[in-house]
């Protein structure tokens, strides 16, 4: 297939980028250094002459704060929804979202609020779409996984409050299996929460990262919320994953229920083993 990747630099995008590559599949690469800034791409117009040949289409860019000219509503609303339309113009049926768990109807964030706008807008089309919604992802290369695992090698774990917030944090070879099998199979039209099988309190899961840098359990510090957003207020100028929303967001958990996904994919997603915090890929052996 010919699969026009946007956010190919980013994380997730590279990863399927390699994935998708390896199994013999053509990548249109989009992102700013392939000369393709999203800001630029707010009509069908703009999208038609990149659509040329391309049999499917993987929507990967994402911030996870606003910073200057990079606003939600921008990249994450009106340039995917020009792009949805544009391969309901041009025929390119197979359209693939990657959202983020809480993008539903319990959405409070600016993030999430974004982000259901396109999922919404793709949702309206006569297309073979998946919206595909991950929880925190884990494995080499993720910026919310390199931050968390800072945190977990420090030598108390900042938590806020009790943090008992429940995640269910899924491995990035889980959500490349996702998109690949989204790619070819008969049961679109699909909205799929990609999360973890095991359900885990933040402070156990930072607890969980530092076990496989091979140190021992340590100490949490309890920071109240209310100094956790103060800090979180001035640490976004610093750092756009330190925004105030993102740690209400932490609050609320990131959790699903993880078998639709388990009977899309045939298998469980993995349990979390310190091998996969410092792997892309499948293990040989499954955790499930
Ligand atoms: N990682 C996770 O744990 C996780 C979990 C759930 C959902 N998600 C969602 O999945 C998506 C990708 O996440 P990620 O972890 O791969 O993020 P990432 O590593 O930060 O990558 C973001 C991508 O968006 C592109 N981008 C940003 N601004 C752009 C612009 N103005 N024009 C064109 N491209 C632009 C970046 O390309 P440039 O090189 O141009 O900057 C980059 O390729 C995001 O929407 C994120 O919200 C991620």
């Amino acid at each position: 297939m010919n699969i026009l990747i946007t956010g190919v630099s980013g994380f997730i995008g590279r990863t399927l980028a390699t994935a998708l590559s390896a199994a013999g599949h053509q990548i249109k690469p989009v992102c700013r250094s392939e000369g393709v800034d999203f800001k630029q791409m707010l009509s069908v117009e703009h999208w038609l002459p990149r659509l040329k040949d391309v049999d499917a289409v993987i929507n990967c860019v994402g911030i996870i704060g606003e910073r200057g000219t990079q606003r939600f509503a921008v990249l994450h609303t009106q340039a995917p929804s020009a792009l949805f339309h544009a391969c309901a113009q041009a025929g390119v049926r197979r359209v693939l979202q990657i959202s983020a768990l809480g993008a539903d109807e319990s959405a409070f964030s600016a993030y999430h609020l974004s982000k259901r706008s396109a999922d919404d807008c793709l949702r309206s089309l006569d297309l073979d779409w998946f919206v595909l919604r991950p929880s925190l992802i884990y494995g080499p290369g993720g910026k919310s996984a390199e931050l968390f695992m800072r945190l977990a090698t420090l030598p108390w774990i900042p938590v806020i409050g009790d943090g008992q917030q429940a995640l269910q944090p899924v491995h990035i070879s889980d959500v490349v299996l996702t998109v690949m099998k989204s790619l070819t199979s008969p049961e679109a039209k699909q909205t799929l929460d990609i999360v973890g099988p095991d359900t885990i309190a933040f402070a156990e899961w930072l607890q969980t990262m530092r076990a496989a840098h091979g140190l021992s359990r340590t100490r949490i510090a309890h920071i109240p919320l209310w100094i956790a957003m103060a800090a979180a207020y001035v640490g976004r100028y610093f750092n756009p994953m330190l925004q105030p929303e993102n740690l209400r967001m932490l609050q609320r958990g990131y959790w699903a229920d993880f078998t639709p996904l388990a009977r899309f994919l045939g298998r469980l997603p993995h349990t979390a083993t310190a091998a996969l915090f410092f792997s892309q890929s499948e293990p040989t052996r499954r955790a499930s």
